[in-house]
């Protein structure tokens, strides 16, 4: 049965080769989807295959593509293969995308995700032509009921000049009532405080409205989000996930955290993941998440009661997860609410609120500056995406890795970081399988002592040593001791020899 409920609307109804006709080429496409949720699976496939005929016949066709976050394979996945993409905002973790951003094919502009839609009323990121938007009904009154991510939807629907719908029936109708999408905001100096003083308070509406006149086309589909497997929590992941857990605990004890700790904030990825996994056997209970994805790890907690209520953008599950959170929807209603990304990663509300974040890193040096972004320096892993709405508004900012990738050539913790996503006052806690560095209080070469100490993998544990030793005696400055010329020698070994391993 359709799910398009509005009569007027149904004669919009279109396959997706005709939905996709009407993007011109050259123009700018606000797409939704957020962690591989909630994106459009048809129209953008049928793009592609568009874009690439007009290669084959001599036509440069490419597009501008705004999303909340990362995709989908039939999205960024399928236009980057056509080569159909010249600019991307603002996080992505497509492989094909990635090679073509590394290799200089495509330009990508990598931001705060809760900046993304107060930046594209501000003007500045030029007009968005064609809104392309998977909702999961359209109800007779033309409202639309979003599906399994909100992102940067509301913004797109306002501000597009035409709205192409992808209106997916796999998506369970058990959604409807569990988006909360707020229409208050405005830009400066006619903003307001966000009326939002606990996770599970609704401040807004649970549908999007739109201007019908807009809506050019509407293509039904019948297609599963598609997202990757976490890997399952290794040693290390535990490893990590009991430091972080010891730690928790001792500042609960100290009575500088709530026995129900404070509203949970877990990155994307798999150590992540991994740490929630570890407080499903942690003595909190009644936990609450204010968060930007939920990932397996969230809807187990949700599951066992440990958590009570869960608020995000999105869902980020395995094909596993999200299948079956999609047969039972219903016995999640009330405890998870998803909402625009502008909200669910307010600077505002994670500080009023004392989020306790946990992110992933690539590396983090030993003055505790943050690489979450970067390998090398310059090629692209995903990008920052909210760690840095969370680590800088934190209660408790935390930063979780492995102490080396690579199978041992690369440590997390180097001399100085490669790129700097996150600077040393926005973090206060680095966590790594050898242990966890307390930073808060510390000046940087206090800082230092306890990283090296605590984090950083044996390996490489007396190369950091002795590299912050040679510092402190030669050093321009001893605030934060570095050799210039040495700082960022590892980096260049191992892209010269496969290893950053002292010889
Ligand atoms: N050098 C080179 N590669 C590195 C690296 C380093 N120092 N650290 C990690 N990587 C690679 C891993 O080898 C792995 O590569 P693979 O996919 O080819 O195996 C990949 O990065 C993921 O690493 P993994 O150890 O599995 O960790 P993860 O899945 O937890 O991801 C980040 C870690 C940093 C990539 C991920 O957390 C991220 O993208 N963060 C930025 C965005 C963010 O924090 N969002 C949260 C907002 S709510």
């Amino acid at each position: 049965m359709s799910r398009v409920k509005s009569e007027a609307l149904r004669s919009k109804i279109m396959s997706a080769e005709d939905a996709a006709a009407l993007i011109p080429a050259g123009s700018t496409v606000g797409m939704s989807g957020f962690t591989g949720s909630g994106y459009p699976k048809a129209a953008p496939q049928a793009l592609a295959a568009r874009i690439e005929a007009a290669h084959q016949a001599g036509d440069p066709f490419r597009l501008k593509v705004w999303t909340g976050a990362s995709t989908g394979p039939e999205l960024d996945g399928a236009l980057a293969k056509a080569d159909g993409i010249e600019f991307r905002l603002p996080y992505n973790s497509d492989p094909i995308a990635r090679d073509k951003i590394n290799k200089g094919q495509m330009e990508y502009l990598d931001m705060h995700l809760s900046q993304v839609a107060p930046m594209a009323w501000q003007g500045f990121l030029g007009p968005l032509d064609t809104a392309l938007i998977e909702v999961s009904a359209v109800n007779a009154d033309g409202s639309l009921v979003p599906s399994s991510s909100i992102g940067n939807n509301k913004t797109w629907l306002d501000r597009a000049e035409r709205i192409i719908l992808e209106v997916n029936r796999w998506q369970n109708p058990a959604l409807e009532g569990m988006h909360d999408v707020y229409y208050g905001t405005a830009l400066p100096p006619s903003r307001v405080p966000i009326p939002l003083t606990r996770p599970d308070q609704l401040i807004g509406q649970p549908v999007f409205r739109c201007d019908p006149a807009k809506i050019v086309a509407i293509v039904e589909t019948d297609a599963p989000d598609r997202n990757l497997p976490f890997a399952a929590p290794d040693q290390n992941a535990q490893a990590i996930a009991g430091h972080l857990i010891e730690f928790l605990k001792h500042e609960v004890k100290l009575g500088r955290l709530p026995a129900a700790l404070l509203p949970l904030q877990s990155g994307v990825g798999n150590v992540a993941n991994a740490v929630l996994a570890g407080l499903q056997d942690s003595p909190f209970e009644r936990m609450a998440a204010y968060t930007e994805v939920l990932q397996d790890g969230m809807l187990d907690l949700l599951d066992s009661g440990k958590l009570t209520v869960a608020s995000a953008t999105a869902f980020s599950l395995s094909p596993e997860a999200a299948a079956d959170l999609n047969r039972r929807m219903d016995q999640f209603r009330g405890k998870i609410i998803l909402r625009p990304q502008e909200i669910s990663n307010h600077p505002e509300i994670i500080r009023r609120l004392g989020c306790i974040a946990m992110n992933g890193l690539i590396e983090a040096d030993i003055y505790g500056n943050v690489n979450s972004t970067h390998v090398m320096g310059s090629r692209i892993q995903n990008g920052i995406g909210g760690s840095g709405d969370f680590a800088r508004n934190a209660y408790i900012s935390c930063f979780v890795t492995p102490s080396t990738a690579k199978d041992g050539a690369i440590s997390a913790i180097v001399p100085m970081a490669s790129h700097v996503d996150h600077i040393t006052q926005d973090v206060q806690v680095i966590v790594t399988e050898q242990g966890l560095a307390d930073l808060r209080g510390l000046s940087p070469k206090q800082r230092a002592k306890v990283i090296i100490a605590n984090c950083a993998h044996p390996t490489y544990r007396d190369a950091l040593s002795d590299y912050h030793q040679r510092a402190l005696a030669g050093a321009y400055g001893l605030q934060t001791p570095h050799l210039l010329n040495e700082a960022l020698s590892w980096h260049q070994r191992f892209i010269e020899t496969g290893s950053m391993a002292p010889n």
